[in-house]
C-alpha cells in the first residue's frame, strides 16, 4: 500500500510517500520519497510558533514539498490534465481562506499525472488549529481531484509509531505497553494493552515538557526551539565540570499518580536567573544543565512509576523531547535496573521530531487495525485531539 502524507499540526511542513505491508503483527515500510521544510527560522523572532504565521508558511510550502516528495519517489509524472471546471469549483470551496494555496495548487496537479498511489493520510490534530486545516484542506483537496481515500490521523499517535519503527519494520511490542509522548504540546503516559487502544494515566497538569525547555531556554537568553539548545550547553556543563548555580525542583516527583507539571519548574528558574547578579556563559551552562536534570528526574522516575503500576512489557518514548541525549541515557539505565524484560523504544533522531513518516506509519497501522478512511465531509481539524478513551 502506497501512502501520501501530509503534516502541518504546528511548524514543520512534513509529506512523504510510504510503501507498507505487512499485517500487525510485522509491518514493513520503505520510505519512497521525504521532504520537509521548517519553518524556526521564520517563528524564531516571535520565540515561539505564531499560529497565523504557520498557517501561512503552511500555505506557501505545502506544493513544493509535496512535489519534492513525489519526485523523490519517482511519482510525479507528466502530462497532468486539465481539471473539470466543476472540480475546480469544488476545490476553490475548499481553499476559500487560502486562495494562495489555490492558486499554486491548479497548475501542480494540471502538471503531473495522477501519482500511483493508494491513499492519502494528514494529520488531523492535536496541534494548532489554522496550521491543522491548511494541511487537511490541502489533503481533501488531492483526495478529490485523485479519488484516493483519505485518512485522519492523531499526530501523537504517529510519535508513538514513529518510536516502534526499527529498521523499516515496526513488530508489536508486547502488550500492555506504556507510551511517554513528550513534545512541545504534550506530555502524556498513555497505557496501551493492544493495538490501538490507549487509557491515559496521566500528563501534564500545566506546561508541555518541550514548552518548558523552550520557555527556559528564553529566560536564559537560548534561541528558539530551546530543548536542543539546553540539551547542548548541559551536556558542555558536564564534560567541563560546570556545577550548576542552584537546586531546582522536581515538581510532583513524589505525587502519588502519575501526572506532572512544569510551571512550577519554570518558574523557580525564572526567580534564580532574576537572583544572579551576572550571566556568564558558565552559569547558563550550569543552569542549562540543572534544569535538564530536573526535567530528567521527573520523566524517568513517573515513567517508571506508571511501569511498575501497569505491569507494562515496553516503554515506547515518542515525541521531539524524545531527543534528549540525557534523557533517553537515563531511561535506559532505569528500565534496564526495573526489569531486563521491558523494552525501550526511542525513535531515531530524524524521526523523534515532526516528520510525516509518522502520519504514513500511522495510517497503515490503522488501515491494518480495520479502520476505514473517512468521508472527506467529517474530516475537521481538531486542536485538542486526544488518543485515549478514559480521560
Ligand atoms: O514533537 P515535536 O517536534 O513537536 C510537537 O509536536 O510539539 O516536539 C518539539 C519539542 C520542542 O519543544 C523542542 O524544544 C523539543 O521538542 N526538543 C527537545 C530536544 N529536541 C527537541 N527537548 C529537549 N531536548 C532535546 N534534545
Ligand atoms: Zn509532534
Amino acid at each position: 500500500m502506497k501512502i501520501l502524507a501530509i503534516e502541518t499540526s504546528c511548524d514543520e511542513t512534513a509529506v512523504c510517500v510510504l510503501d507498507a505491508q505487512g499485517a500487525l503483527s510485522r509491518m514493513e515500510f520503505s520510505v519512497l520519497g521525504n521532504a520537509l521544510l521548517s519553518q524556526v527560522e521564520a517563528h524564531r523572532q516571535f520565540g515561539g510558533v505564531y499560529p497565523s504565521l504557520a498557517k501561512r508558511e503552511h500555505a506557501k510550502n505545502l506544493v513544493p514539498v509535496t512535489e519534492m516528495a513525489l519526485s523523490e519517489a519517482g511519482l510525479s509524472i507528466p502530462p497532468g490534465k486539465k481539471i473539470p471546471d466543476a472540480v475546480r469549483e469544488e476545490l476553490q470551496k475548499l481553499f476559500v481562506r487560502e486562495p494562495e494555496l489555490f492558486e499554486a495548487f491548479i497548475p501542480f496537479i494540471e502538471s503531473i499525472a495522477v501519482p500511483d498511489i493508494d491513499a492519502i493520510a494528514v494529520t488531523q490534530g492535536p496541534g494548532l488549529e489554522p496550521a491543522l486545516w491548511v494541511g487537511i484542506n490541502f489533503a481533501k483537496a488531492l483526495s478529490v481531484v485523485w479519488e484516493k481515500p483519505l485518512y485522519p490521523i492523531n499526530h501523537l499517535e504517529g510519535h508513538i509509531f514513529a518510536s516502534l519503527l526499527e529498521n523499516g519494520i515496526i513488530a508489536e511490542p508486547s502488550f500492555p505497553a506504556l507510551a511517554l509522548v513528550i513534545s512541545g504540546g504534550h506530555t502524556e503516559l498513555l497505557l496501551m494493552r493492544d493495538w490501538l487502544s490507549y487509557e491515559r494515566m496521566g500528563q501534564t497538569l500545566d506546561d508541555a515538557v518541550g514548552e518548558a525547555f523552550d520557555k527556559a531556554a528564553r529566560m536564559l537568553g537560548l534561541p528558539y526551539p530551546g530543548g536542543p539548545e539546553i540539551s547542548r550547553l548541559a551536556e558542555l556543563a558536564r564534560t567541563e565540570g560546570v556545577l550548576p548555580p542552584v537546586v531546582l525542583p522536581r515538581p510532583m516527583l513524589h505525587s502519588p499518580n502519575f501526572n506532572f507539571s512544569f510551571s512550577g519548574l519554570k518558574t523557580a528558574l525564572l526567580y534564580a536567573v532574576k537572583n544572579i547578579p551576572e550571566m556568564t556563559p558558565q552559569v547558563q551552562m550550569g543552569f542549562a544543565r540543572e534544569f535538564e536534570d530536573a526535567a530528567v528526574d521527573v520523566l524517568v522516575h513517573k515513567s517508571l512509576a506508571a511501569l511498575t503500576e501497569s505491569g507494562a512489557q515496553a516503554l515506547i518514548v515518542g515525541g521531539g523531547v524524545s531527543a534528549n541525549a540525557t534523557l533517553s541515557a537515563a531511561l535506559a539505565h532505569a528500565v534496564e535496573r526495573l526489569s531486563s524484560s521491558i523494552r525501550l523504544f526511542i525513535p531515531s533522531r530524524t524521526l523523534s521530531t515532526d516528520n510525516a513518516v509518522m502520519i504514513g506509519l500511522a495510517a497503515y497501522v490503522r488501515s491494518c487495525g480495520g479502520g476505514e478512511p473517512s468521508s472527506l465531509a467529517s474530516i475537521t481539524a481538531d486542536g485538542n485531539l486526544s488518543l485515549s478513551s478514559k480521560n
